[in-house]
């Protein structure tokens, strides 16, 4: 069976103020029954190609990773818990380690925690197709058909097919600029990455060593020194902080040799920015997503949440009205990627 590596430990700033470091978008309800995180337990949880996952989070994250699993009544094979947050590549390394420790050799499916995704017969044909490129060696990744020119996605471009089905990744560019990523829309020829991988453990172990000895040492140490606590595997602190901060798209998939792309036609978006959640959702006739107590009046093309007090807006368009408890925010809904730098500003200067 495949064991499924699913990352939690993200801050998701471009939610805010919804998301925030003390409860990340992941953990989140936006709307409907269950957060990002439970949705994807879930999922997986109904594809009996998967064993029980395991989850990597930071040590903040532990009781609402532990709380939101049990909620489900779903077992998990483990809690890894990073002791300082150091982006998914140390991350996805110490949580591969972990399933190698049981099986060397192990299929994994390394999983954001905060996409929507349904598993449909292009899923479950996708998924097949990668657990045997996987076998045969490659670091699979999901091949996303592009609809815009969107500079928050890596990019694929895909070759020949290889043995096993898979098409060879000719270059994989991680975060392109406006104008790079318009020439690979206009070349045709690329994939956005679903930012999901499929891989056998003792390959990208070894990949890792070949191409990011820091990381490999740094990450060895940190799951070698360990701590069982409860349900939690907690990473060795010093030895984590050793690690670079670095994304895995950086540090091994732009750089590997091995890497294979699964075009896949499923349903599929990262809901990383409120204009993602605005498009993933039903709209109503004059295109609002409205969640809470809202009153809308002449109002289009917008996004409106509020958590607690009534919001009401009149007479605008394209706008993103997001109100929590303690903080509103107002923008253009079609700007809404530039939150995430506001946030960071707020953080510089509070
Ligand atoms: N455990 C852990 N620790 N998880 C992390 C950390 C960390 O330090 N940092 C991020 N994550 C989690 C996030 O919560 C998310 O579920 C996942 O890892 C991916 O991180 P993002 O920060 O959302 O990455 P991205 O969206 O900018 O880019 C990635 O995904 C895109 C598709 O959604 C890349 O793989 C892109 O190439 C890809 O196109
Ligand atoms: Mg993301």
């Amino acid at each position: 069976r495949i064991t499924p590596i699913v990352l939690a430990g993200g801050t998701g700033t471009r939610l805010w103020p919804m998301s925030r470091s003390s409860r990340p978008k992941q953990f989140l309800t936006l709307a409907g029954e269950h957060s990002l995180f439970q949705d994807t337990l879930l999922r997986l949880a109904s594809d009996p190609r998967y064993g029980a996952p395991i989850i990597v989070t930071n040590e903040d994250y532990r009781f609402v990773v532990a709380e939101q699993a049990s909620e489900l009544g779903l077992p998990l094979a483990d809690i890894v818990l990073e002791p300082v947050a150091r982006n998914t590549a140390p991350a996805i390394l110490a949580a591969v380690l972990v399933a190698a420790k049981d099986q060397p050799d192990a299929i994994v499916h390394v999983l954001p925690s905060d996409h929507k995704i349904g598993i449909d017969t292009a899923y479950v044909t996708a998924l097949d197709q990668a657990e045997a490129a996987a076998k045969a060696g490659s670091l699979v990744t999901f091949g996303i058909a592009p609809t815009e020119p969107a500079t928050g996605f890596g990019y694929i471009e895909a070759g020949e097919d290889t043995k096993s089905g898979a098409r060879a990744v000719v270059r994989f560019v991680e975060k392109p600029d406006a104008e790079r990523a318009q020439q690979m829309i206009d070349a045709g020829s690329y994939f956005w990455n679903s930012g999901m991988f499929v891989f056998a453990s003792d390959v990208f172990i070894s990949e890792c060593e070949a191409l990011t000895p820091e990381l490999a040492s740094a990450v060895g140490s940190a799951v070698d020194k360990a701590t069982k606590d409860l349900d939690f595997l907690r990473l060795n602190g010093e030895s984590f902080a050793q690690a670079p901060n670095i994304s895995v798209d950086y540090a091994i998939f732009e750089k590997t040799k091995r890497a294979a792309v699964v075009p896949a036609a499923i349903e599929w978006s990262d809901l990383g920015s409120w204009d993602a959640v605005w498009k993933s959702r039903a709209r109503d006739q004059n295109d609002n997503l409205e969640i809470g107590p809202v009153t809308l009046n002449a109002i289009s093309g917008s996004l409106v949440i509020s958590e607690k007090h009534h919001v009401v807006v009149d007479g605008l368009d394209d706008v993103a009205v997001l109100a929590s408890e303690d903080a509103i925010y107002v923008g253009r809904l079609s700007s809404a990627q530039s939150v995430g730098d506001m946030v960071k500003r707020l953080k510089a200067d509070p």
